[in-house]
């Protein structure tokens, strides 16, 4: 993700999320988003954070009108790896999210009581190279 980009990536976040993070937080962290492009149309970003040895998903959006085209399987391609194990939250209503999540071996391994700001639990889902 580049700077000119930002402003695509925030729209993109306020269609997908209830509490959107603000333009702010991502020009602080923007050497950790990947955004994917339609021509030069920002269409989708994902997050990604290593603390310690793991590595954090932040988040992954795709544009509503540019969902179900396999543009969230490529955002995932193009992060995990065969080397590090990889953590995430994810609502525990967010089906569509936590299927792709499986499809790339993440399992649920914890709940988080109450995670969202409304309340909502969150899966806590890891990701183990190999297994
Ligand atoms: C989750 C999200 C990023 C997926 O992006 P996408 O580009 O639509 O995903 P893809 O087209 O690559 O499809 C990925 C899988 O989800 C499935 N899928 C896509 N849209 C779906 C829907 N509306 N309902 C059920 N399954 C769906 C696809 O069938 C595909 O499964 P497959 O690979 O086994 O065929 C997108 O739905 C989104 O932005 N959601 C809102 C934000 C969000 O919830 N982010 C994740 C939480 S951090």
């Amino acid at each position: 993700m580049k700077n000119r980009d930002i402003p695509a990536v925030v729209e993109i976040e306020k269609l997908s999320f209830k509490y959107p993070k603000p333009e702010a937080v991502f020009r602080e962290d923007e050497h950790k988003y990947l955004v994917a492009k339609d021509n030069d149309k920002v269409v989708g970003y994902i997050g990604i954070e290593k603390i310690l040895d793991e590595e954090h998903i932040i988040n992954m959006a795709v544009d509503p009108g540019y969902r179900g085209q396999g543009i969230g399987n490529r955002l995932m391609q193009h992060v995990l790896n065969d080397e590090d194990v990889f953590f995430l939250e994810v609502r525990v209503s967010n089906e569509t999210a936590k299927k792709v999540y499986e499809r790339y071996g993440f399992k649920v391994i914890d709940t988080r009581k109450g995670y969202y700001a409304d309340g909502e639990d969150a899966y806590v889902m890891r990701r183990i190279p190999g297994e």
